[in-house]
């Protein structure tokens, strides 16, 4: 079974949030599991150079964008055990970030999408499934439906796996169809039209064979209007077609037993001295007061609203003066940045923020914090809950999305579960949370540490979710499950 993933971003090359974690494991996980998946993706010049040094160029073709054609160079990678497709043009992919203002990224990702399909007969791997992830590869379906009189890719299925369904990519109709080349037809309400608007995840949406989305909960929501950003009528009609399968993690690069980034490594037997370890390094590097006693809270995350930041802002006041100490690991929305700026100031005995972008000092927080605080407004998945109770770091989330997956609510009761939620995008139900969990921590040691032996026993790896992909191909494709020896085939 030939699985080939096009997306936007992949760890270790490129990564600005959950995406790039997920494409930058998942494969891996399916070719453990004998499935022959390989990635595509763009040469940002972002890409560090000693990636680059070790790419192998295979040969260039050129792409027709309408009335323009334009240079594709292919490259290949073949890391950890995986094969890596480059997509190259400088012209597209010159900038120092994946991501640039809306209009220049739907026609570069417009060109990468149709990249994607014509580098296949070059490249020689013909996939059975193309897996696309969120709008920047929403075109590849479509483009595929005016392949379809060419043998080469009849047959080839086609997923959209939604990350994100806030972000469609969407721009001016005229300058979408002028970049794509394509035929009118494909410009009307029930297809790539948005309110007079084109937008390409919807394109994506109506042409995938499947549509695919990072958690149950989430696959849900986003068929009401409230979750479902003007495409739920779309996403209802396709409900058939439309499956949530939860993240997992890669234990190589998210594991406290073998961490190279932390101080003190520990496991879900020697925590507490790992745990403390850590922590008072963290304080010592954000400039906080050591103390091992009072409770450390970690935020690391894009600064948009989607992460609850409004609630946050709303009662950081009295989270500031409620007897905890919290460190900020973020860059984004200005607003948030110079709120967190403002708190750094004024409680800076208690408030640290670091505005930028540190996958080193990530891992330290996931170690040293106690509790980590994510207040979603929305949230398809969400790693960083998932690498926080891996690293024995208890969330504080609201249920939507996959934090109401993934994390399993203190029941004071029986002692069970992994961290603490609340119900309501309302800031008293989230204040009224953290001093729930601060009452444990402080009052409650056994229970508190029960919760993290219980986070850390877990199972968030690939394991399961990637043979709930493997279903998904199979039942789109008709093949059987993969065994060991058709991955040594190719
Ligand atoms: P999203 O994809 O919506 O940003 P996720 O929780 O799925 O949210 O994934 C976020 C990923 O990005 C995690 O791996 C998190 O550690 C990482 N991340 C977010 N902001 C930063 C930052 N400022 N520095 C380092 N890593 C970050
Ligand atoms: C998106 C979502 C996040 C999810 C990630 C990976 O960025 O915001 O919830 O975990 O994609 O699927």
């Amino acid at each position: 079974m030939n699985v080939l993933f096009a997306t936007s971003e992949c760890a270790p090359f490129v990564k600005t949030g959950g995406l790039g974690d997920v494409v930058g494991s998942l494969p891996q996980a399916l070719r453990e599991k004998n499935v022959d998946a390989r990635v595509v993706l763009p040469l940002y010049n972002c890409v560090p150079g000693n990636f680059k040094e070790q790419m192998k160029y295979i040969d260039h073709i050129y792409i027709d964008m309408g009335w323009r054609k334009q240079y594709c160079g292919i490259f290949e990678l073949n890391y950890n055990n995986c094969i890596y497709y480059f997509i190259d043009n400088k012209f597209y992919f010159n900038g120092d970030k994946p991501y640039d203002y809306i209009h220049l990224d739907c026609e570069k990702f417009i060109f990468f999408s149709k990249a994607v399909l014509s580098i296949l007969p070059t490249i020689g791997f013909r996939p059975d499934v193309i897996n696309c992830n969120d709008w920047q590869t929403g075109p590849i379906p479509v483009f595929l439906d005016t392949f379809r009189d060419n043998p080469f890719f009849r047959g080839i299925k086609t997923v959209i796996t939604i990350h994100n369904l806030k972000f469609q990519g969407r721009w001016d109709l005229k300058g979408i169809k002028d970049a794509m080349g394509i035929s009118d037809y494909y410009f009307t309400p029930d297809k790539m039209e948005y309110f007079k608007d084109a937008n390409l995840l919807k394109g994506g949406m109506v042409y995938a064979d499947k549509i695919s989305t990072v958690s149950d909960t989430y696959a849900v929501e986003i068929t009401t209007p409230h979750y479902g950003e003007g495409l739920d009528s779309l996403l209802r009609a396709r409900r058939g077609d439309l499956v949530g399968i939860v993240n997992g993690i890669s234990y190589d690069d998210w594991n406290p037993s073998k961490d190279g980034y932390i101080t003190k490594k520990y496991n879900s037997r020697t925590f507490k001295a790992g745990k403390a370890a850590n922590k008072a390094e963290l304080q010592k590097e954000m400039g906080l007061p050591q103390d091992p006693n009072k409770m450390l809270v970690g935020i690391v995350s894009r600064l948009t609203d989607q992460k609850g930041f409004d609630l946050i802002a709303y009662k950081l006041e009295e989270l500031c003066n409620g007897g905890c100490q919290i460190v900020v690991l973020g860059t984004g929305e200005e607003q948030y940045e110079n709120l967190f700026r403002h708190y750094s100031w004024k409680y800076s005995d208690r408030f640290a923020a670091r505005i930028t972008y540190s996958n080193e000092l990530s891992h330290k927080i996931y170690a040293g914090c106690d509790a980590f605080l994510m207040p979603s407004a929305f949230e398809p998945c969400g790693l960083s809950q998932i690498i926080s109770m891996h690293y024995g770091t208890i969330p504080i989330v609201r249920e939507t999305g996959g934090l109401r997956d993934t994390v399993i609510p203190y029941n004071k009761y029986t002692g069970d579960g992994t961290g603490f939620s609340f119900a309501n995008y309302n800031a008293d139900e989230m204040l009224q949370c953290v001093w729930n969990a601060m009452d444990v921590y402080y009052n409650d040691k056994d229970a508190w540490n029960g919760l993290i032996r219980q986070a850390m026993a877990a199972d968030y790896s690939w394991n399961v979710s990637a043979e709930k992909y493997i279903d998904m191909y199979c039942g789109l494709t008709g093949l059987e499950r993969p065994k060991a020896a058709d991955l040594k085939k190719n």
